[in-house]
């Protein structure tokens, strides 16, 4: 079967089996290396990337990060989608390949402290892509996240409190919690990535620590037990994957002041994930999602590598308390973008 996808001013949409993409002019190309373009390929066509072979192998070199938007090929790409079938697919690339959803997604994927500087400064992110989001996640979404973590760090909406923001990122929730913070006399301290902050506004009760938290002794020497709210949402994970999660928790414990609260806001929880994509509803979630009839792959048992289960959360929770503190894993709230998959946990100073 031969598919000629031809370039045009507008983007138009194509569709290859059950996946949609994008293809437009070839003025907005970006070029990237055949391994990025095999990758993406194989992610918007869901073929396995070494059964994606080129005939032309002069595909312009470039870095992962000028590929935001997708891979570009004005090449001839031959593509076997079984290789038992012995079925082949030529596609003829001409312009500018948008990723799906999924692959949207994916380029998020193990992300580290030192990507979130860089994507921190990339002008052409949006303001959720540079905290690792893609729009789709976060877009619309940030006042109900808002609202759902004020509803369970009650010292947020009392007065002249102490609120420490862990990882703040940039996008539309810290700058919800800055307005609140004005309104209600708190300080406030966020810590993140110099380039992150510089994303943030500078106001009189803000206080930015430049940091990779806990590596911040003065914050500690400075606000041991007297911090009253504590907020790190969406950031745990990354923690897990890329330094200690007890370090963090305990610290942090020691941060708090009597009577204050610290949530780990959205945590991925793959065992969450694994029960709700084995569920009636999961399977019809993510029938709806990828407009298909496939059922969602789910593998129980098998080592997931840098990734938060259900043994992780309950052992932060259990930790909290064995050293005196309250401790609760929370659902979210079911209009947030990931709650299906995603908790948190709260845990109280008595
Ligand atoms: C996924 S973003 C979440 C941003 C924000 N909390 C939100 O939910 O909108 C993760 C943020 O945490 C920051 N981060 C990750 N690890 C951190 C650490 N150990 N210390 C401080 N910031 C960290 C990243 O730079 C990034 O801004």
């Amino acid at each position: 079967m031969m598919l000629n996808i031809h370039s045009s001013t507008e983007p138009t949409q194509h569709q290859f089996g059950n996946r949609r993409m994008l293809v437009a002019a070839l003025g907005i190309q970006t070029f990237c290396g055949s391994e990025i373009l095999n990758n993406c390929l194989s992610r918007v066509l869901n073929f396995d990337a070494s059964m994606v072979r080129y005939q032309s192998s002069d595909i312009s070199k470039g870095t992962a990060s000028n590929v935001r938007e997708g891979a570009v090929a004005s090449q001839r790409v031959s593509v076997a989608d079984d290789i038992r079938s012995g079925h082949r697919h030529e596609l003829s690339l001409e312009g500018f390949i948008e990723m799906t959803d999924q692959a949207d997604h994916n380029r998020f994927e193990n992300i580290v402290f030192d990507d979130f500087r860089r994507m921190a400064l990339d002008e052409s992110l949006s303001p959720y892509e540079r905290i690792g989001f893609p729009d789709s996640y976060r877009q619309g979404k940030e006042q109900a996240i808002f609202e759902d973590v004020r509803a369970k760090l009650h010292g947020l909406d009392q007065r002249g409190k102490i609120v420490l923001d862990i990882g703040p990122g940039c996008s539309e929730l810290p700058l919800k919690l800055i307005d609140l913070c004005e309104e209600m006399d708190h300080t406030l301290i966020l810590v993140d990535s110099a380039e992150m902050l510089s994303r943030l506004p500078d106001k009189r009760f803000i206080k930015k620590v430049a940091a990779y938290y806990p590596v911040c002794e003065e914050l500690f020497k400075a606000y041991s037990g007297k911090i009253d709210v504590i907020l790190t949402y969406s950031v745990m994970h990354y923690v897990f994957a890329e330094s200690n999660v007890w370090d963090f928790l305990d610290q942090s414990l020691a941060l708090l002041a009597q009577g204050g609260a610290m949530l780990i806001g959205d945590i991925p929880n793959v065992s969450k994930r694994k029960r709700f994509f084995s569920s009636p509803r999961g399977i019809a979630f993510h029938q709806q999602y990828t407009g298909t009839q496939e059922r969602p792959e789910v593998t129980f048992n098998n080592i997931e590598r840098s990734k938060i289960d259900d043994a992780v959360i309950l052992s932060l929770m259990m930790r909290a308390r064995q050293q005196g503190f309250s401790a609760y894993v929370l659902p979210q709230s079911d209009d947030l973008p990931m709650a299906n998959r995603r908790e948190d946990i709260l845990i109280i100073k008595p």
